[in-house]
């Protein structure tokens, strides 16, 4: 049996360049891995089946991991299964990449435990088939992404910083945010490849200057949806001691950075009669 943590992502910055001919938008983002996670465990059977104990998570041919492995059977030709039992402990639609990281997860474990022999590279491709997020969720650790967010510039371990996610009852359709009538887009050309603001961003990143790391263009749409999500964000700033504070990807999460424990403990303690609070740090999982 194979057992694998698949671990939440946040976006620390994210900004949309336009709308391409496929339909989908070129970004600039700095993913983070934090150590909040599912868990999977894989053993080999006939048929591919999964096994979750929340109700919530559709067990069926539209769960990413059973796409996942659907995949690897047709590129490969293999015609075994896989019993997969998730627990799930990351929520779900709320910008935390907790499907692409389970879609990642299956695919280097079902590459194992099958005998694939499938390369690196052609997870990587096979992941960005399953969504935009799945290659970042296929290395992790802390990087710089463009194109749909598959192309991936590793960056330096973060220095310490904690992380506190407030999380919402709501689910954002991600599509939904990309296709709103509002959306805008970043006004900047690039060079060689990034914006002078993403660059800037990468520098202040690494220098741990977190109130001019942190962004998000698609905030102004989600928030017009969900005020709540505005004033989480409004109340990190300005009452508990928080560096910065944005919403991860398309949200519902709205992610505050501390640069000491303590502060980020006592947030929480002040946020959580009020919502559903986690304290996590940043995670440097080797994966391929
Ligand atoms: O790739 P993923 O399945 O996560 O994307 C979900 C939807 O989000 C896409 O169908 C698209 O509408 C939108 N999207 C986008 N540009 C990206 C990523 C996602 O327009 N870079």
């Amino acid at each position: 049996m194979l057992r694998l943590r698949s671990y939440a992502k946040i976006n620390l910055y994210l900004d949309v360049l336009g709308k391409r001919p496929d339909g989908y938008h070129n970004l600039e983002t700095i993913f983070q891995s934090v150590d909040l996670f599912d868990e999977l465990r894989i053993t080999r059977a006939k048929d591919v089946t999964l096994v979750c104990a929340d109700a919530r998570v559709p067990a069926g041919e539209e769960n990413l991991i059973i796409k996942s492995a659907r995949l690897l059977q047709r590129e490969t030709g293999f015609g075994d299964g896989a019993r997969i039992e998730l627990r799930k402990h990351v929520p779900m639609g709320a910008g935390l990449a907790g499907g692409s990281g389970n879609a990642a997860m299956t695919l280097i474990g079902l590459n194992s435990l099958w005998k694939l022999g499938l390369s690196d590279e052609r997870l990587l491709e096979l992941g960005l088939e399953l969504g935009s997020d799945v290659p970042f969720c296929l290395t992790g650790g802390t990087q710089a992404a463009t194109g749909r967010g598959e192309l991936l510039e590793p960056l330096p371990p973060v220095i310490d910083p904690t992380f506190v996610l407030v999380h919402f009852p709501i689910h954002v359709s991600t599509a939904s945010v990309f296709n709103d009538p509002a959306i805008t887009f970043s006004r900047e050309g690039t060079i060689d490849g990034k914006t002078p603001s993403f660059r800037r961003a990468i520098e202040n990143l690494k220098r741990g200057e977190w109130d001019k790391v942190v962004f998000n263009r698609l905030e102004d749409i989600v928030f017009a949806r969900h005020r709540e999500l505005a004033r989480a964000k409004d109340q990190l700033l300005n009452q508990l001691g928080c560096l910065g504070a944005v919403m991860s990807g398309t949200g519902s999460t709205i992610v505050g950075v501390f640069d000491s424990f303590e502060t980020a403990e006592s947030c929480e303690g002040a946020l959580s009669g009020q919502f559903n609070v986690s304290l996590v740090e940043p995670e440097t999982p080797r994966l391929m």
